[in-house]
C-alpha cells in the first residue's frame, strides 16, 4: 500500500499532487494547440443542445455548478445543475432538444444512474462524464467522455473535480465554436490559459501545502467554518466546505458571500472562522466588503486571494494567477490541502472517513 501511495502519507495527498498531470492527462488529444481549437468528437456526435440539465452528486454537483457559468456565458447555451437525488424525483421539464449531463467519477453514483434513465425514458440525450471506463454511467450513456484521471482511492474527491472541471472548460469551448458565441480573443487566451496551467500548478503546489500545514495547525481547534465566495467560486467555496467536514468532521457551511446578511452572519464570532475566496475577478470588491462586515464581527478570515489585492484580512493566501476563470484550478488545491492538513493534524482517518463511501450504489 505504501508503495501505493508513491511516498506520500495517503492516497488523498497523492492525488492532489497528481492534479497538474490530471489536467494535462484530460486534454491529451482534445486540444489542437497549434489552431487553438477544442477537439472532442464524443460531443460532436449530437446536436448542439437547447438546453443542458447537469445531474451529479457531491463533489461531482460542485464540479457541475462550476462548469455551468462557463458552458452558459462562453456557448449561450442555457443550464440547470441539479442535485440527481432531487432530480430523480421531482418530474422535471425536460423538453425536445434538451440533454442531460451526468457527472460521476465513479459511474455508479445511484442517484446520478436513475437521473440518466429517467432522461433516456423520455427519449432525451445523455453525456456521461466519467472516470471509470466502461462503468454502468459509461454503458448507458448517448455518448461518455472519459476524464482521464486515473483511479481515485481516496474517499475525499480531490482529482477527479480537476479533471471534470477541465473537460468542462473543453466542452464550453467546443460547443461556443458551433454557437458561434464566443469572441476569438476569449477563446484564444483560454486555450494558452489551458497550456500555462499544469506548469503554473505543479510550481505552487509545495508552497501551498506549506501554507495549508501552518494555517491547519492555527485553526483546526475551531469547531465551525464559514467558506464563502461569490460568482464562481460559490461552488468552490462549496466543495471547500465539503472537504472538511468529510474528513476531518469540523462543521463547515459553504454559503454564497453576498447570502451572509440574510441570515448566516448572526453565527459569527471570534471563534467562528472564515474560509473565503477573494480572486482578482469581476466580484473582488463585493467580496471584499463582504468580507469586512464578517471583521466587524470579531470573525476572523483566512482570504485567498491574487497579488496585489488589498484585503485586510488576518491571513491573505496569495495564489499565482491564471487567466480568467481558470484562477479555479489553483484555489481549488489550496481548498483541498487545508482540509487535507487540518484532518491530518486532528490524526483523522483521512482516506476513509468514518460514515462515508467512494462509491454510493445504493439510495
Ligand atoms: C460519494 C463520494 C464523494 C463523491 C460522490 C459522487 O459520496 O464520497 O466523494 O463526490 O459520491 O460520486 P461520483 O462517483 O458520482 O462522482
Amino acid at each position: 500500500q505504501s508503495a501505493q501511495k508513491g511516498g506520500y502519507k495517503h492516497f488523498m495527498l497523492k492525488e492532489i499532487f497528481e492534479q497538474p498531470r490530471v489536467i494535462t492527462d484530460c486534454m491529451t488529444g482534445r486540444v489542437d494547440w497549434q489552431r487553438k481549437e477544442v477537439l472532442l468528437p464524443e460531443l460532436d456526435a449530437l446536436p448542439v443542445p437547447k438546453r443542458l440539465h447537469i445531474v451529479a452528486c457531491g463533489t461531482s454537483y460542485h464540479a457541475g455548478m462550476w462548469g455551468q457559468t462557463l458552458i452558459e456565458n462562453w456557448s449561450g447555451i442555457p443550464v440547470n445543475v441539479e442535485i440527481a437525488s432531487e432530480f430523480r424525483y421531482r418530474d422535471p421539464i425536460l423538453q425536445e432538444g434538451d440533454m442531460i449531463l451526468v457527472i460521476s467519477q465513479s459511474g455508479e453514483t445511484a442517484d446520478t444512474l436513475a437521473g440518466l434513465r429517467i432522461a433516456k425514458d423520455r427519449g432525451i440525450n445523455v453525456i456521461g462524464l466519467c472516470n471509470v471506463v466502461g462503468s454502468s454511467i459509461a454503458r448507458e450513456s448517448d455518448t461518455v467522455i472519459y476524464t482521464q484521471a486515473g483511479p481515485e482511492i481516496s474517499v475525499a474527491s480531490t482529482k477527479a473535480m480537476c479533471s471534470q472541471m477541465t473537460v468542462l472548460t473543453l466542452m464550453a469551448l467546443a460547443w461556443a465554436r458551433r454557437t458561434n458565441a464566443l469572441a476569438d480573443d476569449t477563446r484564444v487566451n483560454a486555450i494558452t490559459g489551458l497550456s500555462k496551467l499544469a506548469g503554473q500548478l505543479e510550481m505552487e503546489l509545495p508552497r501551498m501545502r506549506s501554507e495549508a500545514q501552518s494555517l491547519a495547525r492555527l485553526y483546526s481547534t475551531a469547531r465551525s467554518f464559514f467558506f464563502l465566495g461569490r460568482g464562481q467560486c460559490y461552488p468552490l467555496a462549496l466543495e471547500g466546505a465539503l472537504k472538511l467536514k468529510e474528513i476531518s468532521y469540523i462543521h463547515a457551511e459553504g454559503y454564497a458571500s453576498g447570502e451572509m446578511k440574510h441570515g448566516p452572519i448572526a453565527l459569527i464570532d471570534p471563534d467562528f472562522p472564515t474560509f473565503a475566496l477573494a480572486l482578482n475577478d469581476h466580484l473582488y470588491s463585493k467580496v471584499k466588503s463582504n468580507l469586512e462586515e464578517v471583521q466587524a464581527r470579531s470573525g476572523k478570515v483566512i482570504a485567498l486571494a491574487n497579488p496585489g489585492h488589498d484585503l485586510k484580512v488576518d491571513h491573505p493566501w496569495i495564489l499565482p494567477e491564471a487567466w480568467g476563470p481558470l484562477n479555479a484550478f489553483l484555489a481549488l488545491p489550496a481548498l483541498q490541502l487545508f482540509s487535507y492538513e487540518a484532518a491530518d493534524y486532528l490524526g483523522k482517518d483521512v482516506d476513509q472517513p468514518r460514515n462515508l463511501a467512494k462509491s454510493v450504489t445504493v439510495e
